[in-house]
């Protein structure tokens, strides 16, 4: 497998964040995110007509941006890569609207790029030697998922949530409380000191599963608030709530990588951004014997980043989507049949 040289400037808008970012020269050069989160907070959630109308505005003066970053002009480039599915139909439109005006403007290849595989291969720009296969631990606002990276490009899907994802029980459980939007950074940091013991909350199904389930501790949570009214500790709710989702996500992930005897295990999305659970699937793994990595936080939340890189590995494969794909709110992980060539 080769990686195209580039430069190649990604475009993500899949959801609340307008992302550009520029590889060139095997390496990321820049990644500039603007993020919507204080135009969302007002409501408590993303409002998509909002997330559309702030990516317009949002996207030339990001793009010019990320390639000023990298030192570079329109001119340089020699593709584009964008998120096209899953996430906001009204928000992927807008990125993918100014990829395709760039790839038509200047006649470069463009690449269509599934927002999960982006999340997928943020493990590998800055760890290019990760084994293969690696079990990738895929946890974001919308996605909860165990994928095996048999390679670039060939993803195995092996569990995921039957109801909300990670990210969702976060928010769900912050908005619960009281701690504001988006809730995993708020109840991380809120959860510091905080005795994760001290409520007892649902970690979803018991047993021998794959798959995950978040429906039943936001139900939980909305019990305790009502239980304990003014008596709530907040600290220690965020510690528990915290620790009831960070313990079912690593300690079902460590037990696959056992079960399959794999030797490599990433954490992606923006879920991977929570430390608790960084240091606990790091702990897991390291008692398996196995490898256990995680991005740099700026390549867990959304970024465009990790979808240069994946638009590197498609274009370098020499595929090139042209100018009349669409753009989908839902749809599965790609897989090339292929090994990857050339
Ligand atoms: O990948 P991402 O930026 O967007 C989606 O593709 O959904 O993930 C956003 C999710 C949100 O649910 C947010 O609460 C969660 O990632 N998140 C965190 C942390 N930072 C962001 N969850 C737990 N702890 C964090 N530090
Ligand atoms: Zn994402």
């Amino acid at each position: 497998m080769s990686l195209h040289p580039g430069p190649i400037l990604g475009i993500e808008t899949s959801c609340d964040e307008t992302s550009a970012a520029v590889w060139a020269d095997g390496e990321i050069r820049s990644n500039v995110v603007a993020s919507q989160i204080a135009l969302h907070s007002q409501w408590g959630g993303v409002v998509p007509e909002a997330a559309a109308r702030a990516h317009v505005e949002s996207v030339v003066p990001v793009l010019e941006a990320a390639l000023s970053e990298a030192g570079l002009s329109v001119g340089d480039l020699k593709g584009v890569a964008v998120t096209n599915r899953p996430g906001l139909v009204g928000a992927i439109n807008v990125g993918v609207t100014a990829a395709k005006t760039l790839a038509s403007f200047h006649g470069l290849p463009i690449c269509a790029v599934h927002h999960i595989e982006g999340h997928l291969l943020s493990a590998f720009i800055e760890h290019r030697e990760l084994p293969m296969p690696t079990l990738a631990l895929v946890v974001s606002g919308g996605h909860t998922e165990l994928v095996l990276v048999r390679a670039f490009g060939r993803y195995e899907v092996l569990g995921e949530t039957l109801d909300d994802a990670a990210g969702e029980a976060f928010d769900k459980s912050a908005r619960l409380l009281g701690l504001g939007y988006p809730g995993g950074r708020a109840i991380q940091k809120r959860a510091t000191g905080g005795n994760p013991e001290r409520y007892r909350l649902p970690q979803g199904l018991e047993g021998d599963t794959r798959n995950f389930s978040f429906s039943g501790l936001k139900t939980a949570v909305m019990r305790l608030v009502d239980q304990e009214g003014d008596s709530l500790d907040l600290t220690d709710a965020a510690a528990s709530v915290q620790h009831a989702i960070v313990s079912v996500l690593a300690d079902r992930t460590a037990r696959t990588a056992e079960d399959l005897n794999v030797r490599s295990v990433a954490l992606v999305g923006g879920v991977a951004a929570n430390q608790a659970l960084r240091d606990r699937l790091a702990m897991r793994c390291a008692r398996l014997g196995a490898a256990f990595s995680a991005p740099a936080m700026e390549y867990c939340t959304d970024n465009a980043a990790m979808i240069a890189f994946a638009g590197a590995f498609r274009l370098g494969r020499g595929e090139d989507d042209g100018l009349e794909f669409d753009v989908h709110s839902n749809a599965e992980l790609p897989s090339v049949t292929s090994p990857a060539s050339g």
